[in-house]
């Protein structure tokens, strides 16, 4: 008996992503249709109690040492609190980590605190109010704020902020890494990936990690610090000598999916080896079929076996995949 998720890359997937729902509060541009994703009809949608079985196979029998809840937007879902609780109790010393846009999280955030989750990492692209408005379609930046001071509140253990490179937004990148210093949050900026609904996506528009360092550089003296976990994707620059850092996540110029250890669960129960491969592995028909903790195991264990190098969104035969960010989760 196998007790790892390994794939024949000799890569170990410690890191569990789970994408609870398709709907969210926003729509930025790089991820979401204007109109929203198809609704994923209720009956195909994990239940709360098959979630919690899924990250106590995933954390009990196959290795899994952190999991995150992502979406679309988790707090779209009216059971995040019980889906926390039942995960905090299944896998009792495993970090709970969420993925949101923060919209609505000020209300939310003691009770999240106190079902159990250990650590929030929160999107926000800008903090001028014209382009958020813009980028995400929506006028909700007061919300998120306002999400982000709750969450340093409550006692999480970091509160992260992420913001996706765009050419809309570069401008105000030394302004939003100014607000991140002075709330005392650590920003790390990410490569827009080709993982938009509208198939936009251009290398050649692309903003690319060097770019955003001349862009802070002209505000910022940064200098690299070593990286301290291989397989974590951001790389970190002190800002002004320190110890305030910003990272930048490269998934297109630097790829880092040869030390990936990451596995996806996704809102309809199916496991996603990589962001970038449509190939799945249906674990809700499997479960509503009456399979045991042991065969759940050996199809996830099959599902991650398969896995492939990388997206290789460089080369020129790359096909982007046919869900988008927001139905696999970021
Ligand atoms: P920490 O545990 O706080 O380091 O979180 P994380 O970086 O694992 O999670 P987060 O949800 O904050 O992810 C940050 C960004 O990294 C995402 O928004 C994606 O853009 C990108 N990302 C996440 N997973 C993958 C992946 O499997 N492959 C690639 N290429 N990029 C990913
Ligand atoms: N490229 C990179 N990151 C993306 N995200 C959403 N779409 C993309 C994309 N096309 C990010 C969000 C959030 C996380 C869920 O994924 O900004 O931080
Ligand atoms: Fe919603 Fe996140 Fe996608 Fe923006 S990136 S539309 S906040 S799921």
């Amino acid at each position: 008996d196998v007790p790892d998720l390994l794939d024949r890359f000799g890569r170990v997937a410690r890191d569990l992503r789970v994408s609870i729902t398709e709907k969210c509060s926003l729509r930025c541009t790089y991820c979401m249709p204007e109109e929203g994703l198809p609704a994923i009809p209720r009956e195909q949608l994990l239940t709360t109690a098959e979630i919690v079985r899924l990250v106590g196979v995933a954390t009990g029998l196959l290795g899994v040492q952190e999991v995150r809840f992502t979406g679309g937007e988790p707090l779209m879902r009216r059971d995040l609190e019980d889906i926390i609780a039942g995960c905090r109790r299944i896998a009792p010393g495993v970090p709970l980590a969420l993925t949101s846009n923060a919209v609505g999280l000020a209300h939310r955030a003691q009770d999240l605190r106190d079902a159990g989750l250990t650590r929030v990492n929160i999107s926000l692209d800008t903090v001028d109010r014209d382009h958020f408005a813009r980028l995400t379609r929506r006028d909700r930046l007061d919300s998120v704020l306002a999400g982000i001071r709750a969450a340093k509140t409550v006692g999480f253990t970091r509160v992260k902020v992420n913001a996706v490179l765009m050419p809309e937004t570069l401008d105000g990148a030394a302004d939003l890494l100014q607000w991140c210093l002075d709330e005392g949050v650590e920003l790390r900026f990410i490569e827009e990936m080709p993982l938009d609904a509208d198939h936009e996506w251009a290398r050649a528009n692309m903003v690319t990690a060097q770019r955003l360092l001349e862009v802070l550089g002209a505000r910022f003296t940064l200098t690299e610090t070593p990286r301290e976990d291989p397989s974590a994707p951001a790389e970190r620059w002190s800002v002004d000598a320190g110890p305030a850092t910003v990272g930048i996540i490269a998934s297109v110029t630097r790829s880092f999916c040869s030390d990936c250890d990451r596995t996806r669960l996704t809102a309809e129960g199916t496991v996603r080896s990589c962001l970038f491969s449509d190939r799945e592995t249906d674990l809700r028909a499997a479960v509503r079929g009456g399979a045991t903790d042991d065969e759940l195991a050996a199809l996830w264990r099959g599902a991650m076996w398969n896995k492939w190098a990388g997206h290789g969104i460089d080369a020129a035969d790359f096909v982007p995949p046919e869900r988008s960010m927001g139905a696999i989760g970021g």
